[in-house]
């Protein structure tokens, strides 16, 4: 293998994800000794265009978990638009310290589909989009280690050039996780989207600017489109406008900040 540079790509409304990409991709880079290129594609914009990868390439491909899947207004993106041709990759899913499920051998099989061969996957935690109490402090000291050691292994089977690629499992996937409310029934918020607090709001346009689906009205700030609950809007907000009101996803938050505080475990398959 002659990789020439470390290629890195996140969804990622919230931080969380771009944080984690970014780890596992400079911790290749720098052990690897070649450059490494971002690629967001978090807004609209940056998901017109198709992205191609040579197989000079080593693909980071990050995505954050959503109800134990990709998030699943954005897979027929990540299948329409992203490449490879025989490209090394490392898909990455990056979840809130509930559990990633099925979502890490989705992408492993969306992106094997799409012409990468995959060298090692993993799966993290990182704080939950919904609450900070959920995945606080992730990463952490130990989580930076994990990173170090999974990204050494991954360098080294490139360097062995043996028994490089892993068999991924094709069976068809298990279900989206239904969220549960506080009592243990499913919590249904579909259709819940954020408001506005309009003696809050000062106008200044990072919602709109921030939310990945260009669902807020420029106008107005409410939500007028599509809403996958990313928190985008409620996270950037300077004066905390931005709220949640609809009753499941409130008890759905709560029903996570009571059984979902210790420490998930990270994994990682190379
Ligand atoms: C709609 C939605 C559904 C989520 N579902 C899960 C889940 O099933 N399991 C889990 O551990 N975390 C879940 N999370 C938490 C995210 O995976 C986590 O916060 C991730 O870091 C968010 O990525 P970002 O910070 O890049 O936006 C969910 C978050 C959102 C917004
Ligand atoms: S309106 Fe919905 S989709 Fe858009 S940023 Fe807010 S939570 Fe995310
Ligand atoms: S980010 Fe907050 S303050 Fe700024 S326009 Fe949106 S709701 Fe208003």
């Amino acid at each position: 293998m002659n990789i020439k540079r470390v290629c890195v790509l996140y969804f990622s409304p919230t931080g969380g994800t771009e944080k984690i990409a970014h780890l596992v991709a400079e911790n290749l880079s720098e052990k690897l000794n070649i450059e490494c290129t971002f690629f967001d594609i978090t807004q609209p914009k940056n998901r017109y265009n198709e992205y191609h990868f040579s197989e000079d390439d080593l693909v980071v491909m990050a995505s954050p978990v959503y109800a134990g899947r990709l998030p699943n207004k954005l897979v027929p993106e990540y299948k329409a638009k992203i490449w490879g041709e025989g490209t090394p990759a490392v898909p990455i899913c990056v979840f809130g310290n509930r559990s990633p499920d099925e979502s890490l051998r989705e992408l492993m099989i969306l992106m094997e589909d799409n012409g990468f061969s995959i060298v090692g996957a993993a799966a993290f935690a990182g704080r939950h989009a919904f609450s900070d109490q959920i995945g606080a402090k992730r990463p952490d000291e130990n989580d930076l280690d994990e990173i170090a050691a999974f990204t050494s292994k991954v360098v080294q089977k490139l360097t062995d050039n043996r028994k490089m690629f892993l068999k991924i499992d094709h069976s068809e996937l298990g279900a989206y996780y239904t969220p549960l409310k506080e009592d243990g029934t499913p919590a249904k918020f579909l259709k819940a989207r954020p408001y506005t607090d309009a003696d809050r709001c000062i106008h200044c346009g990072l919602c709109v600017e921030k939310c990945p689906l260009e669902s807020i009205d420029i106008n107005t700030m409410e939500t007028v489109g599509l809403c996958i609950k990313c928190q985008a809007c409620v996270r950037c907000c300077p004066t905390h406008a931005k709220y949640f009101d609809d009753t499941d996803f409130l008890s759905h938050v709560a029903m996570l900040e009571k059984n979902y505080k210790r420490r998930a475990k990270n994994i990682m398959i190379i």
